[in-house]
């Protein structure tokens, strides 16, 4: 275990100290966790969390009274969490293109448990086997990219444990690919738990990716599927990206970010978990995002618009109370840049393409608010529901609701859609996972719109 465990030597002792202190090995529920070993747990959990941060009043204060209006009793739990960093849950994304075996054993014996169903080797290698070689959408791509190559896709080294068998098996499938993606894993854990990052170490990939785990919604909800042309529009730090290529294959990855020292970091990011014979599949661009559905009108065939927004995680910890105000003054401007991101996203893809917006606030006016501005504009553009295809599935791990449109009249008060409940049937801009204790995921709005076929 300790051979394989590639991690940063200071990291990996450490890791493997608390690994060892454990000597009943818990189940995959946590139901071995008794007592004693509970409660040690739960204190080296706590050790391992960031260390408790004060929050800025005047965003406090700010959110108290715009999200006690808009969340009603919701705002309560979730203000408690979200002041609670020793609280907060982390997922673990594993990286397809590296070694996983060691790392996911490690994941089950203390309790980690997948959050996406399990890898089913024969769909992956039917998906993985209809990349880009089969793909209707081939022309006009090196208008993009000089980088971009029109060579057949090489083994991009999937899964270590596909084994040949399963390659001819899946190749004479004629099987959908189903949604999620098998190849895309995460695992969580029910308590606030958090591995070690793994460090940046020249030549070598990644083995996992530390992350938020409602982050990885507007990913599935993007519905990547092998040759198709993904912009993701706002991409650094290149999280979603990264999910992205866990997800599939696709022809082509636009990853967009226009501030250069986000750009470095988005460039470290797919260096460090992308094997070489992808990367000419995935190029980086820095341009204002607004413009690129003028520059490349109906190109793509999903775009990601992970918007720059109110981060009320971070924002609520604000470093200073200068900090803090000039992110409230900031705050006013943002539905005004997401209307416009969203604008060009839905102009950038083609028709029968997908647009995702998502953000990381629970703010209606960055929200719905913004993806009904938006589609005004676009009578050729619809909302489509995620409630059943994600809220209801994922709803053992992520508490979710379905907000109210901003301007719709309601005539009488009515009741807010019970989280996770099949009863939220009103009209939906979007669903929005609510950090709530036990499920602290979130803060994550995400909105699916397709532009209709012409
Ligand atoms: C929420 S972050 C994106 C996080 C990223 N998708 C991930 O998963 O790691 C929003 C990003 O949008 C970028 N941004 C700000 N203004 C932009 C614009 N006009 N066009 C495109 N991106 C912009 C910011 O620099 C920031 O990196």
């Amino acid at each position: 275990m300790r051979r394989n465990f590639c991690l940063e030597p200071r990291t990996a002792r450490t890791f493997l100290r608390w690994l060892s202190s454990f000597p009943c090995r818990p189940g995959p529920d946590g139901s071995l966790w008794k007592n004693k070993q509970q409660r040690s747990l739960k204190n080296k959990i706590r050790n391992t969390g960031k260390s408790r941060r004060l929050p800025c009043p005047a965003v406090l204060n700010h959110f108290d009274q715009q999200y006690s209006e808009e969340l009603g009793d919701l705002w309560a739990s979730a203000r408690a969490v979200l002041l609670d960093p020793p609280s907060w849950q982390y997922g673990v994304m594993l990286n397809r293109f590296s070694s996983v075996t060691d790392i996911t054993q490690i994941l089950l014996s203390q309790g980690f448990s997948s959050m996406l169903p399990q890898t089913d080797v024969s769909e992956l290698l039917h998906n993985s086997d209809s990349a880009v070689s089969n793909s209707p959408h081939q022309e006009g791509k090196d208008t993009l990219s000089p980088h971009f190559s029109k060579r057949p896709p090489e083994d991009v080294g999937l899964l270590p444990y596909i084994t040949s068998h399963a390659f001819s098996q899946a190749r004479q499938s004629e099987r959908p690919p189903r949604f999620p993606p098998s190849s895309l894993q995460c695992y969580i854990h029910p308590h606030p738990l958090r591995f070690p990052s793994p460090a940046h170490r020249p030549g070598q990939l990644k083995q996992y990716y530390l992350l938020n785990a409602a982050s990885l919604l507007p990913v599935l909800a993007l519905q990547v599927r092998d040759g198709d042309k993904v912009l993701d529009l706002c991409s650094a730090p290149g999280g979603k990206a990264v999910a992205i290529m866990q997800s599939a294959t696709p022809a082509l990855l636009c990853c967009n970010e226009p501030d250069p020292h986000r750009r470095d970091w988005l460039a470290k990011t797919l260096e460090s978990f992308l094997p070489p014979s992808l990367r000419s599949r995935v190029m980086v661009s820095a341009q204002d995002g607004r413009v690129i559905g003028q520059s490349e009108a109906g190109f793509y065939d999903k775009v990601l618009v992970d918007a720059p927004c109110s981060n009320d995680r971070s924002w609520l910890h604000s470093s200073d109370i200068h900090r803090g105000q000039q992110r409230l003054e900031d705050r006013a401007g943002l539905p005004e840049l997401q209307t416009q991101l969203l604008r060009s996203a839905i102009s950038a893809v083609r028709p029968g393409g997908v647009v995702v917006y998502s953000t990381c606030t629970l703010s209606s006016l960055e929200n719905g608010a913004v993806v009904e501005a938006v589609l005004k504009d676009f009578p050729d553009a619809e909302v489509e529901s995620l409630w059943g295809e994600i809220a209801l599935p994922l709803s053992e791990y992520f508490a979710v609701i379905s907000p109210p449109g901003q301007k719709q009249a309601e005539p009488e008060p009515s009741p807010r859609p019970p989280i996770g409940s099949a009863s939220a049937s009103h009209h939906q801009l979007g669903i929005l996972v609510v950090p709530q204790p036990g499920k602290t995921w979130g803060p994550m709005f995400l909105s699916r719109i397709r532009k209709k076929k012409g």
